[in-house]
């Protein structure tokens, strides 16, 4: 027995030792932690369960079978994040540079079945040389068994990737697919050709920090919504992301235990909105009175920053913020806005977290550019994502709610349960001065004084819409209120809202225009 048992401590500390000192020692000069460490820190302390530690690839070109590593350049397994169960793949680029062999996308699949199966996250730490070239074509198919995975278990238990290395070719489709990606600054990058083949085909000279690094990805292809400054970062992202999600699609966010403040209202909103309404502010000052004291996190902070997203709570209830962002391009709805935001709206309506929408956009930007590269289909995307959502809805005008984008925004006529607008919101077509140009535009090119007319029909305009009250008489809004009050009528409003069911007509699946 003891002989026995001395063979199967050798095994796990030879598991334990992955590509052995050499290469640990290369991964940590190069600031990165290894497989195990990032376990380590991620999971609470002595719940991880390995599965699959002694398995090795079966491979027996180029000499494969003499080398060997027990588990195979991937350490998996389940475990507890805060309490909560999770189950984990964590690359080892210490063994075969992490890549990809039939076995090791094995062992990811087997977890994300189990994950499946047993309704809960999965997170996987990528950092890998991409497909194991010794094995051919089998690894391929061990990519595409995860992707099909990664598929099957979209919308019924959050997935989470996070790069903290190389991850290239077809290897960065499973993150592309899974809900959130999160990125390290400088030891991490994404791209389907590497700049080597850059070169070849577009003759094009770039780094691959510039090609696919966090920076990039996180500012101008918005293929990861988080850039983290080291891997502790991304770890603390990882478990606060989760802290707001339920286990799956079945399943509630658990709310927080909330201490109700002396005082609810929020006297600083009454002075929050500029008096010249092309005045810009910050949103995230209106989100920050709004939610719990220090309860939010942004998504995608850096693209498209038009339009902001992101997790708060709200009386300890977890909810999606979705807010116009008048301090960047006046908060107008363009091409990436409309996506990022269609994505996150369709996140929280997967994981039944209800949706608050802050509202000032002065329309969809116009432009060559803009229809060129599909505005319409864009747009669309947005007003898909919430239409068919069914959590708890809720929107605030706050300012202007101009043209489509009214629509758009979770009106009322696409299923908005609650729309409140502050005194200050402007519900129309166009802006005043626009409108008047167009409508009155014989009245004025005809007066003596053109200004002076225009400015005229402008007040008259303004006057007539610039308001809330039209849209509040036709129950468009259902209540017009004041600033400081938004937070105790949202907090009401959610609770109200929280036994809420629709069933949109049975269908295999919608057709969102892509
Ligand atoms: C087998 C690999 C490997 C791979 C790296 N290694 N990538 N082994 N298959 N794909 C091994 C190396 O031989 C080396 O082994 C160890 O990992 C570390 O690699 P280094 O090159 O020394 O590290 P570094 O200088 O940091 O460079 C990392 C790297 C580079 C940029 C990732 O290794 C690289 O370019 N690898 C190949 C990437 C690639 O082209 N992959 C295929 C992509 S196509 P030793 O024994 O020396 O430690 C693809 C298709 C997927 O993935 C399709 C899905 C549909």
């Amino acid at each position: 027995m003891d002989n026995k048992i001395k063979l199967l401590q050798d095994k796990i500390e030879q598991a334990h030792a992955g590509g052995g000192p050499q290469r640990i020692d290369s991964q940590h000069k190069k600031g990165k932690l290894t497989a195990r460490e990032r376990i380590h820190f991620l999971m609470d302390e002595g719940s991880f369960e390995e599965i699959g530690m002694f398995v090795t690839h079966r491979s027996t070109d180029f000499g494969m079978e003499t080398e060997k590593y027990p588990g195979d350049g991937v350490v998996t397994g389940y475990g507890n994040i805060n309490g909560r169960l999770v189950y984990i793949f964590s690359q080892d680029f210490t063994i075969f540079g992490g890549s990809l062999s039939e076995t090791h996308a094995e062992k990811i699949c087997k977890i994300m079945e189990m994950a499946l199966k047993t309704g809960a996250p999965l997170i996987g730490l990528n950092d890998s040389g991409g497909a194991r070239i010794q094995e051919g074509v089998v690894s391929l198919g061990g990519y595409a068994d995860i992707f099909y995975r990664n598929v099957q278990a979209s919308g019924v238990i959050p997935q989470l990737s996070a790069i903290m290395g190389p991850c290239a070719g077809g290897a960065v489709y499973s993150p592309a697919i899974t809900d959130f990606t999160l990125m390290v600054e400088n030891t991490s990058y994404m791209f389907v050709t590497g700049p080597n083949v850059v070169k070849t085909v577009t003759h094009e000279e770039v780094s691959s920090e510039e090609l696919g690094g966090a920076s990039t990805h996180a500012t101008k292809s918005g293929v990861t919504h988080f850039s983290c400054v080291n891997e502790l970062d991304a770890i603390n992202h990882i478990k606060q992301l989760l802290s707001y999600m339920p286990q799956n699609c079945e399943e509630t966010p658990a709310i927080l235990a909330y201490k109700p403040d002396q005082d609810e209202s929020r006297a600083s909103l009454n002075k929050i909105i500029p008096d010249n309404a092309n005045q810009p502010y910050d949103v995230r000052g209106v989100i920050d009175q709004l939610s719990d004291s220090g309860s939010f996190l942004e998504v995608h902070k850096d693209y498209a920053e038009n339009i902001v997203v992101g997790f708060g709570r709200l009386a300890g209830r977890s909810i999606g913020i979705v807010a116009n962002q008048p301090a960047y391009l006046a908060g107008v709805l363009d091409n990436n806005a409309s996506v990022k935001a269609a994505r996150f709206v369709r996140f929280c309506d997967c994981f039944n977290i209800p949706l608050l929408v802050l509202e000032d956009v002065p329309g969809f930007l116009p432009g060559t550019d803009q229809e060129w590269n599909g505005i319409i289909k864009n747009g669309a995307k947005l007003l898909y994502a919430f239409s068919e959502a069914t959590v708890p809805r809720i929107t605030v005008i706050i300012r202007k709610a101009y043209g489509g984008a009214y629509d758009v925004m979770n009106s009322k006529h696409i299923g908005a349960d609650m729309n409140y607008a502050w005194p200050t919101a402007e519900i129309a077509v166009m802006g005043a001065k626009g409108a008047a140009e167009i409508i009155f535009k014989k009245e004025i090119t005809s007066a003596a004084d053109p200004a002076a007319k225009l400015l005229e029909k402008e007040k008259l305009y303004a006057e007539i819409f610039a308001n809330p009250y039209r849209a509040a008489e036709r129950g468009f809004i259902d209540e017009v209120i004041e600033p400081a009050d938004t937070r105790i009528k949202l907090i009401k409003a959610f609770k109200m809202l929280e036994n809420k069911v629709v069933n949109n007509p049975r269908k295999k699946h919608g057709n969102i225009p892509l």
